[in-house]
């Protein structure tokens, strides 16, 4: 790979310890990957928050790189294993807790914004069309991808901070134009509306195409929330990490001559192979995290009432304080449902507390059958309210 002379320098440590473990790991990738020089990034995003997934090993990791690493561009963090404030009240141990807060301690010693988000686009880290990103979280990659038409690979948590440290990244896979033009046309046969229906369609054309970038037509309109599940959920089911929606998504491509169906009956067993025989016992909204707009709703369709359910939102910690500032969050908080703000329910160590989740999200669905061995059970936002308030079985 060709290297400038201030990349030479970076590698070769002249930059201090932090910056050359991350050229060598950067270097390392693109040697891998067959990518001609390194280019400017100017967002970051980095996955690998959480202590339940990083262990001592990790901790010990970002430790040393925090001794004289300093993040070059704007870097925030995905979710963090607990509610960084409000952790007691979600059941998280303090022996967890010690350790999570010294990861956090870690990366804002770099400079990282410790905002710990998957939705990283809809609090400020938001890169605009083209720009050169490199962000961690496969649905915050689909969407920065699709969505806004920014251009990043699916970053591993270490070439991210590698990432963050240089403000560089390996040109290949999404960072080339030619790699991003759909592959395979699918053509939507069926009704879709909704969080969860947006999310099961992610799952049909995930597990029918794969990583291969599609040209999806058929969808008429979609909202940022619609098509935050969409991302979330075909980069789980298949691993894509660029989709092009017709007069949805900006990107321009050419269209695929290869081109498959999906009807509404594959999506209607999309549903039900997430809608398992369970008594529901946790109900979770927020996977991707939630938008201003998605707890605005909840803080309708709760006014006045009781959950006897265990019911989590999980967001982002700025879309929190706003809710705050709305009066949503208090109505949200007095019908009895939690907030977890900078966490979720994949991250968050609660294996074995819940048998079966109730949620809006097919990727959520995935992890808690995966991950947590829950049952699930995925419906719209306004049924899982009507779940959430219904009497307890005796
Ligand atoms: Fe985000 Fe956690 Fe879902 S990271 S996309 S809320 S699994």
């Amino acid at each position: 790979m060709d290297l400038t002379k201030y990349e030479t320098e970076m590698l070769e440590g002249k930059h201090g310890n932090a910056v050359k473990k991350s050229m060598s790991i950067l270097v390392a990738l693109g040697e891998i990957y067959g990518a001609k020089k390194l280019i400017d990034v100017t967002s970051v995003q980095v996955a690998g928050v959480s202590y339940d997934n990083l262990g001592d090993a990790g901790l010990d990791f970002l430790a040393e790189l925090a001794k004289d690493g300093k993040v070059k561009v704007l870097t925030t963090l995905n979710p963090a294993g607990m509610d960084l404030e409000n952790y007691k009240n979600l059941g998280i141990s303090e022996d967890f807790a010690v350790k999570q807060k010294l990861v956090i301690e870690a990366f804002a010693k770099m400079g990282i914004l410790t905002t710990c988000t998957c939705t990283p686009y809809l609090i400020g880290n938001n890169p605009h069309y083209g720009q050169h990103i490199a962000w961690s979280e496969s649905s915050a990659v689909a969407y920065a991808n699709s969505v806004i038409g920014a251009m990043t690979n699916r970053e591993g948590g270490p070439s991210a901070l590698a990432s963050a440290l240089t403000g560089k990244t390996p040109e290949y896979g999404m960072h080339l134009e030619a790699n991003r033009n759909a592959q395979i046309k699918v053509k939507v046969e069926a009704e879709i509306k909704g969080t969860y229906l947006f999310g099961a369609l992610g799952k049909v054309i995930g597990e029918k195409v794969k990583s291969k970038p599609t040209y999806i037509t058929g969808i008429k309109e979609a909202t940022v929330e619609e098509l935050k599940s969409f991302s979330a959920s075909i980069a789980t089911y298949g691993g894509a990490a660029i989709f092009h929606m017709e007069e949805i998504t900006p990107n321009k491509t050419p269209v695929p001559s290869e081109e498959i169906t999906v009807t509404q009956e594959e999506i209607d067993k999309a549903v039900e192979s997430m809608d398992m025989d369970s008594e529901v016992d946790f109900i979770s909204v927020g996977c991707p995290h939630a938008s201003i707009n998605e707890i605005a709703k909840l803080a309708e369709l709760l006014k006045g009432k009781k959950v006897t359910k265990e019911f989590w939102i999980t967001t982002a910690r700025p879309t929190l304080k706003i809710a705050q500032a709305n009066g949503y969050a208090k109505i949200i908080t007095d019908a009895g449902a939690k907030f977890a703000a900078d966490t979720c329910c994949v991250v968050a160590p609660i294996k074995g507390r819940f048998k079966c989740l109730a949620t809006d999200s097919a990727k959520g669905c995935y992890y808690a059958y995966s991950k947590n061995q829950s049952k699930i059970k995925i419906m719209p936002i306004e049924k899982l309210v009507e779940e959430a308030i219904k009497d307890v079985k005796k």
